[in-house]
């Protein structure tokens, strides 16, 4: 269900994980390297502004163990880090967290939560320090069935060229009869691809030529069209595993991690004068890895030759095919911010009812693309646990290097009880109805959302930029260049996301200055 297993066997090994001896083509930071960054010391100091107790709580992610934090020096913080896991978790992650001096625990008080989703309810407890891998209801975008109607309803309000990434998809047994005429329509010879609604690593997945007789009668199932043209490498099918990471719904925040993999089948795809020849042998026709991984000889080859490669390296094939990969990879960002606006109205109602701090919130997902013979992006499925194991060196280079990045991005800060009673409530930010109608006519366009900042949006626009700063090798796609053309597919214009647009493409040098905090008190 958009939920790929990760690597839970493996909780109870010693994490002897390490990077060395591993290309790194990822630019590799020291956590020395990372505190030097201007942001880091920025959002260090604005935290600390609001009267935070952050102080050597802020810690920087790196690749390598960060020896100052044992044990901790003299007049340093003594408080802890926790790290709790309630589902799988891979050791890329967990040593992150341990590499910056984070400890597990399977009580209360932790900073970072790892592995299955919260319940609804089990959000409101949450204080400003925690931060839970998963928005609520993401399972709108992980489960097959859902990520079908949440687009279909997308195109009916926004029209059919909003979202041009899905394959026409039925989901029976209530479309059965839609399916069969469309069938029809493509003189009974299209192929379909028919698969359980919640499920992964192609469990329960196949292929039917006639779903009339092949489909039966009932089945509680999700069929597609057969994308049957794939673009061939070698004369292998293949699909691409996209790392985006969502730090806040509203306003939305995305990130598209530079490096990823493919996935290839371990057999070649055969397909002749139009047709798909073999379509029952799933080696060719399905890219999961741990379908193909059972193939005879499949071990480690070097990048770019076995069933698993680096996005790089096809980027770099792809080249020398003659194809360009810039605008492919484009229109692959536009598909994945076109997905999360489908649900962000959901899951932003979600928000609004159970989560009580901004922050607390974040999401890697695993968008799984395959590209057709014309170059062109389908959305294959979304998922909300991608695996992370890191099975071959080319997993432990890319994801090693993903964890860090992402948790760096995050900022995740230790929690203090004593810091946390001692501390002033800070100051309700932007209450009132005078600001409510000024983000009103800012979002409506009637009122320019630049002229009339207040601390709040101030700490919103640090904390965006701080967040792009530290993002290593994640790309944010989502407010860049350029999207303000997003602006119109949301359900419902947000105030913060015109604000934060409109910051985005403002040049530095004609921004108008923040006010400081606790400006407004004097
Ligand atoms: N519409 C489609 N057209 C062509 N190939 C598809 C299509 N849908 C899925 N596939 C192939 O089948 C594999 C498994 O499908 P997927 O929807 O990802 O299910 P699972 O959750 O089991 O991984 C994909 O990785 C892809 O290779
Ligand atoms: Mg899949």
């Amino acid at each position: 269900m958009g939920e790929e297993d990760e690597d839970s066997s493996d909780l109870a090994t010693t994490d002897t994980d390490s990077t060395s001896g591993v290309e790194m083509r990822l630019p590799h930071l020291e956590s020395e390297d990372v505190e030097q960054l201007p942001a880091f010391a920025q959002r260090r100091a604005r935290l600390a502004a609001q009267g935070r107790d952050v102080g050597a709580h802020l810690v920087p992610f790196s690749l390598s163990y960060d020896r100052r934090r044992d044990p901790p020096r003299e007049g340093e913080c003594q408080h802890k880090l926790f790290f709790k896991i309630d589902g799988a978790s891979s050791n890329c992650v967990r040593n992150a967290w341990r590499r910056a001096g984070f400890e597990r625990t399977s009580k209360g008080g932790w900073n970072l939560w790892w592995g299955r989703p919260l319940k609804f309810q089990e959000h409101k407890k949450l204080n400003e320090y925690q931060k839970v891998c998963h928005f609520p209801g993401t399972y709108y975008l992980g489960r097959k069935d859902n990520l079908a109607r949440n687009v279909s309803k997308f195109r009916r309000s926004k029209g059919p060229s909003s979202y041009p990434y899905l394959p026409v998809t039925y989901i029976l047994p209530d479309d059965r009869a839609r399916l069969l005429q469309d069938w029809r329509d493509r003189g009974e010879k299209g192929l379909y691809i028919v698969k359980p609604k919640a499920s992964a690593r192609g469990q329960g997945i196949r292929l039917v030529a006639k779903p009339d007789v092949e489909i039966k009668k009932g089945a509680n199932v999700l069929v597609q069209r057969y994308i049957d043209d794939p673009l061939l490498i070698d004369g292998r099918k293949f699909d691409m595993r996209v790392y985006v990471l969502v730090t806040s719904f509203d306003p939305l925040r995305v990130y598209v991690f530079k490096e990823g993999l493919a996935r290839f089948c371990s057999q070649e795809y055969h397909g002749e004068n139009g047709k798909v020849g073999g379509y029952k042998s799933k080696l060719r026709h399905l890219t999961n890895y741990s379908l193909n991984k059972k193939s005879a000889a499949v071990e480690e080859e070097g990048d770019g030759e076995g069933i698993k490669w680096s996005l790089s390296h096809l980027k770099e094939r792809l080249a020398a095919m003659g194809h360009d990969p810039a605008p492919v990879f484009e229109r692959v960002d536009d598909l994945v911010v076109r997905t999360l606006l489908s649900v962000e109205d959901k899951i932003n109602a979600n928000m609004g009812m159970y989560v009580p701090h901004r922050g607390n919130c974040f999401e890697l997902f695993g968008f799984d693309v395959m590209l057709d013979s014309a170059l062109h992006p389908w959305l294959i499925e979304v998922n909300t646990s991608p695996s992370l194991a890191t099975e071959w060196q080319l997993d432990k280079r890319i994801k090693n290097q993903l964890a860090v990045d992402m948790f760096n991005l995050l900022g995740v800060c230790g929690y203090s009880r004593q810091g946390m009673r001692a501390r002033e409530e800070p100051p309700k930010k932007d209450a009132g109805f005078a600001d409510k109608l000024r983000r009103q006519e800012i979002a409506t366009g009637r009122r320019p959302p630049l002229a009339s900042l207040t601390e709040g949006d101030a700490d919103l626009l640090m904390e965006c930029d701080e967040e792009q700063a530290l993002a290593g090798s994640f790309v944010r796609v989502f407010p860049a260049p350029g999207s303000e053309r997003y602006l119109p597919l949301f359900a419902s214009q947000r105030y913060s996301n015109v604000l934060l647009n409109a910051w985005q493409q403002t040049p530095r040098s004609q921004r108008p200055p923040l006010p400081a905090p606790g400006a407004g008190k004097r």
